[in-house]
């Protein structure tokens, strides 16, 4: 467990009166607070249709740079709040759920990375934005899916890089820039559910239709991608694809928005190899519009960070952000 962040207010509460009308709370709520909610694709749809803003993880740490507001209602999961408090010390970040963790994050601990990182001494780190703020700490720059070719291109050719934590984004960022990186071996439970096998007889079965895919997928899977990117990057493909059907290996959350862009577009989602025909993370649903009306009423469950490894995670988020 890392005990350089913790969430106060990770205690049992109240239940909800289940004659109020959420989204007229939440919004009186937000007003009240000077608060601004910023969603992951990942969450539920009715709590997408509400937040301020909807995006990946660049774009949502982005977005929490920029914000006056006063509170930031976080709806995704850990590493993304508390990169948001990275970068605002002063204001008050809540997570709905405090359990809302990532695959990730929880299996790169601070400090078996930094046992690992002793192996290569003279290397660049860069660490994958699904990361606690101690691991960013111990980085030179964070990337998201959507720059993480850019951030390895900006390293001088001569530098040897080490990537963590997911072996499958750091596999497909060698294939896009020629370099060879060390990888530590995470991966993400949701994507790696996908199987080439049956994406291999979906698109026998559907052959008008595009495999698009997340760069957290295996090697197998993103070999048979037509186009491959961020969640950003795979709304915005549909949006101005000019085909009309989609085989949609990520996440089942982001269609929502593609639906939403792309009204007549037929979206499929890729079969997880085993278990249900559909691709949700455990984490990022725990979140809930009910769960969302107590942080704000309560100002709780909040993400709070020990100063000394937030000043250190804060550089390498700053190098990111700078590259735009
Ligand atoms: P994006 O930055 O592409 O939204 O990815 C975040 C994530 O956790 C994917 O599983
Ligand atoms: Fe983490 Fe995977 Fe969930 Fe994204 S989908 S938050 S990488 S467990």
């Amino acid at each position: 467990m890392d005990h350089s962040t913790s969430v106060i207010g990770a205690q049992d509460r109240p239940a909800v009166d289940p004659t109020l009308d959420l989204e007229a709370e939440i919004a009186e709520l937000k007003r009240k607070r000077h608060a601004v909610i910023l969603a992951h694709y990942y969450q539920d749809e009715e709590i997408q249709d509400l937040a301020d803003y909807v995006g990946d993880s660049l774009g949502l740490s982005q977005r929490a740079a920029e914000t006056d507001a006063d509170v930031i209602a976080f709806c995704g999961v850990h590493f993304m709040a508390e990169t948001a408090k990275i970068l605002n010390p002063e204001k008050t970040v809540l997570l709905p759920d405090v359990d809302a963790g990532c695959s990730l994050a929880d299996r790169c601990p601070p400090d078996g990375f930094a046992e690992w990182l002793k192996g290569y001494p003279d290397h660049v780190v860069v660490s994958y934005i699904n990361t606690t703020a101690s691991i960013k700490a111990l980085s030179d720059i964070i990337c998201t899916s959507s720059n993480a070719v850019r951030v390895v291109e900006s390293i001088p050719e001569d530098k040897k890089i080490v990537f963590a934590p997911d072996r499958h984004l750091a596999r497909w960022v060698e294939k896009n820039t020629g370099r060879q990186l060390v990888k530590w071996p995470g991966f993400c439970v949701v994507h790696e559910q996908f199987a080439a096998r049956k994406l291999v007889e979906l698109k026998a079965a559907t052959p008008e239709a595009e495999l698009i895919a997340h760069p957290e997928c295996e090697d197998s899977v993103l070999c048979l991608a037509d186009y491959i990117g961020s969640t950003t990057g795979l709304v915005s493909h549909v949006e101005h694809s000019p085909k009309k059907s989609f085989i949609v290996a990520t996440e089942m959350g982001v269609m929502h928005q593609m639906q939403r862009v792309r009204p007549d577009a037929t979206l499929i989602g890729a079969p997880p190899s085993s278990g249900c025909q559909c691709a949700t993370c455990p984490y990022m649903r725990l979140n809930t519009l009910e769960k969302l009306y107590v942080a704000l009423r309560d100002l709780s469950p909040e993400v709070t960070l020990d100063e000394d490894v937030r000043v250190a995670a804060l550089k390498p988020v700053e190098r990111m952000l700078a590259l735009g």
